[in-house]
Parts: C-alpha cells; sequence; structure tokens
C-alpha cells in the first residue's frame, strides 16, 4: 500500500479517550505512522449520549493525527460497544451447480448463513465466516472441513458465521459523530472484535481463549473455540468502577481516587507484604487536615472491585456454557487490566489460565507508546480493516499471508 492513496484510519471512541491511528502496510506488516489523542466526551459506559461532543474529541484527535504525520484523510473504521448487541452462531448451506465451488457459490452460502431475522430497531454489522464444510451429511452432519472452499469438488457447501447485531441507535450516533466531526464513516466493527485482532494468535483461537477488554466504562469480551469467534459480550463495568469504589470507600473525589489506584493500586492484597499509611485528600475538608488510610484497606477495595467484575464476566461464560472451553485461558487488555496482579487475581478466582495480553508486533507495529493495552482496539481496527481492504480476502494455504478468515462487512 503506498501511504498517498492506501493507508487505514482508526478511531476508538472509549469511554475515557479518543484515539485516531493512520497505517500503511511495510514489507507485510502494518505501521502506525500517525497517531492523535483526545479526552472523551459525551460518551458513558462506552455509548455516545452527546453526539456534538463526542465529535469535538474526534476533531480533536483527528486534528493531532493529521499533524503528527502532515497526511489527510477522511474515511474510517470506528469501534462499537453496545450492550444490548445478539450473536448469532449461524450455518449456510447451498447446493453447488458446477463441478467445483465458485467465488458466486461462496457469496451464495454467506447470503444464506446471513439470511437472520433481525428486528427492525437492530441491524448486523459484523459476520465472520468461521467453518467451511463440504459434503456435510444431512444424517450424521460429517463433511470434509476446508479452510478455503473455491476451487474444491463438491455437491454441498456449508459457511458456519458468527453474526452480530447492534442496535440501530448506537449505530446512528456513530454515524452523526463521526460525520459531525468532518469525516467519514467506512466501518463499524464489535470493540472485542477489534481488540482480539492484535493480541489473539491463531494457536489460541484454536484450543479456545477468551479476549477480556477492561476499558473505563465497559468490559469486552470475545470468546474463540475451534479456530473460530463464537461469543462475544459487553459488560458496562470497567476501570472508572474501580475508581468510583475507591472515592466512595474513603470519601475521595473521583481525581483523588484515580490518584490512589494509579499510585498504590494492586488487584491482590495477598500481594502487599507490609502494610503503610498512605496520605489522601478527603471532599469537602474545608480544615485541612490530614488524612491517611491503610495500603491494605485500599488494596481491599480494589481486590473486591475487581473480583465483582469476574463475577459478571463468569455469569456471562456460565449462560453460554463457554467456562469449560477455554484451554488457553484468559487474554487481559484495555487500560484498566494494567492494574497490578490483575491476571494472578483473575487466575485464583477461575483457576483457569490468563495473562495480560501483549501485541503481535508481527502484524502490526507502531511506537512503544500505543503498543499498551488501551490501544489494543484502535489497533485492531486497523488490522480488521485491513484484512477487509479487498471487501474479502482469501487465506493463503501456506500460512504466511496476515489475512484472517473470509470476513463480511456492512459497509457504510
Ligand atoms: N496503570 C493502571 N492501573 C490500573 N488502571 C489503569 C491504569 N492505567 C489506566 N487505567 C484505567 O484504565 C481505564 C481506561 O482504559 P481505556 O483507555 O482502555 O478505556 P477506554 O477505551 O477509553 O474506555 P471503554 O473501552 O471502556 O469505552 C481507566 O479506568 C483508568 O483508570
Ligand atoms: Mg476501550
Amino acid at each position: 500500500m503506498a501511504r498517498d492513496d492506501n493507508f487505514i484510519v482508526s478511531v476508538d471512541i472509549g469511554s475515557r479517550k479518543t484515539v485516531v491511528l493512520l497505517a500503511e502496510e511495510v514489507n507485510g506488516r502494518l505501521e502506525v505512522f500517525g497517531h492523535g489523542i483526545s479526552e472523551s466526551s459525551g460518551v458513558k459506559k462506552g455509548l455516545i449520549n452527546n453526539v456534538n461532543q463526542a465529535a469535538q474529541a474526534i476533531k480533536k484527535a483527528a486534528d493531532e493525527a493529521y499533524l503528527s504525520c502532515n497526511t489527510d484523510f477522511h474515511h474510517v473504521s470506528v469501534n462499537i460497544s453496545d450492550p444490548h448487541l445478539t450473536v448469532f452462531n449461524r450455518e449456510g448451506q447451498i447446493f453447488i451447480a458446477g463441478d467445483e465451488i465458485s467465488e458466486q457459490d461462496l457469496d451464495a452460502a454467506i447470503k444464506t448463513a446471513r439470511a437472520v431475522p433481525t428486528p427492525t430497531n437492530k441491524q448486523v454489522i459484523n459476520s465472520v465466516s468461521n467453518c467451511y464444510t463440504l459434503d456435510k451429511d444431512p444424517i450424521t452432519h460429517q463433511g470434509v472441513v476446508v479452510d478455503q472452499p473455491i476451487g474444491q469438488e463438491a455437491k454441498t457447501l456449508e459457511v458456519a458465521m458468527h453474526i452480530v447485531t447492534v442496535s440501530n441507535q448506537c449505530v446512528n450516533t456513530i454515524d452523526q459523530s463521526i460525520r459531525t466531526s468532518g469525516l467519514g464513516l467506512h466501518n463499524i466493527v464489535l470493540n472485542s472484535m477489534a481488540s482480539s485482532e492484535a493480541y489473539i494468535t491463531q494457536d489460541e483461537k484454536d484450543s479456545g481463549v477468551c479476549l477480556i477488554d477492561i476499558g473505563a466504562g465497559v468490559t469486552n469480551l470475545s470468546v474463540f473455540t475451534k479456530g473460530g469467534i463464537t461469543y462475544s459480550a459487553v459488560i458496562q463495568n470497567g476501570g472508572d468502577q474501580i475508581t468510583q469504589d475507591i472515592s466512595d470507600a474513603f470519601d475521595a473525589s473521583f481525581e483523588e481516587a484515580e490518584r490512589l489506584k494509579l499510585k498504590y493500586g494492586n488487584a491482590q492484597v495477598k500481594s502487599i507484604r507490609e502494610d503503610g499509611l498512605i496520605k489522601f485528600q478527603q471532599i469537602d475538608d474545608s480544615k485541612g487536615c490530614e488524612h491517611y488510610l491503610s495500603h491494605q484497606s485500599l488494596v481491599e477495595v480494589i481486590e473486591q472491585s475487581y473480583l465483582s467484575l469476574f463475577s459478571k464476566i463468569r455469569q456471562n461464560l456460565k449462560s453460554q456454557k463457554l467456562y469449560r472451553s477455554l484451554d488457553s485461558g484468559f487474554v487481559l487488555t484495555g487500560g484498566a487490566s494494567k492494574m497490578k496482579d490483575c491476571d494472578a487475581l483473575l487466575l485464583s478466582c477461575f483457576r483457569i489460565r490468563a495473562k495480560q495480553g501483549c501485541v503481535n508486533t508481527d502484524r502490526i507495529t507502531a511506537e512503544r507508546s500505543i503498543l499498551e493495552p488501551e490501544y489494543a482496539c484502535a489497533l485492531g481496527l486497523l488490522l480488521f480493516e485491513y484484512e477487509e481492504s479487498d471487501l474479502r480476502v482469501i487465506q493463503e494455504d501456506n500460512g504466511s499471508n496476515i489475512f484472517g478468515k473470509i470476513k463480511e462487512q456492512f459497509k457504510f
């Protein structure tokens, strides 16, 4: 891709920050060459509640991104974190008229799978093909599973798809915010799907893995089993709830609670070997008294707050019966996953492997600060868009291609 006509731009509208990244392909991987970051406004728990404010934050980040690389851009890919999303895993089967499967046959199978009855207030945003089966027997349900069906000889083709629908209202506010900021909306991608692009390997997807992106206002989950995505969810709880719990427990302002969290925080009380006193400011302390809290009591509040988030994750996974199919365990990302020992607490809570994720720099690279967990979604949006850049790209047999499986998108 040449920079002048073929770079990709992502916009991550988060509850805390809005990020704009520009990337181009260099020797088979994406390189981020421009970025801009602004404080979000008009966004609560992942949802835009004030279009004009959100647009201003987008514009600010976009202007900064322009200045960072002197490159003009218009069309962008944006994230969505709709707590009312619905996910379907559907199969579409068709008979093959000719000797071998053509691109048109594949299109027809995908269309059949995607033909889900959608309520009038919802729309399909992402649909991902997870698996192709040739000549599936209607009685035994056995067939030949292939990575790439085009050109193969078969009488029938079945495609298994993961389909995500979100509310029109949520899509409309994103569309309006992007347009009001002066940009054009090219694509909307589910936050958790985007974050997993940069963080999860194919081996992990094959053996079963759950990506957890703990942001400021929401926690996004994506579960992969047998190589493909099988479940996505949004929990309206994130790092800001941890700060709020500290603020409530010690009668401190949100800003003071955030300072305490970042400076002295740890997710596990057992990691605090020696207790000590921490000086802090209470709300409405007009007399200027000095206040102290014990380090251990601060960490107790933080641990309880993370455990309450983890129990929501557990309920979600249990309801989907996915809890036991995660051989590669949990991969953590998002700003609030940077809390010390967050992965250790998750491991002791679920008794399933848990690790702090890191960006797969064979696929995408950027300056160090952008490889931090809070940029997982913005980086993943770029990878998602890259794989889509020819609308649909077929994985090469030798596995050296960085493109993933065939994906279909709603294009704006
Ligand atoms: N070192 C750290 N330790 C603990 N928490 C942290 C750390 N750094 C950032 N956070 C928390 O991470 C959160 C911000 O994360 P992030 O930037 O991923 O959110 P966002 O993408 O803006 O929001 P969301 O995805 O929820 O809409 C804040 O709650 C912040 O307090
Ligand atoms: Mg986020």
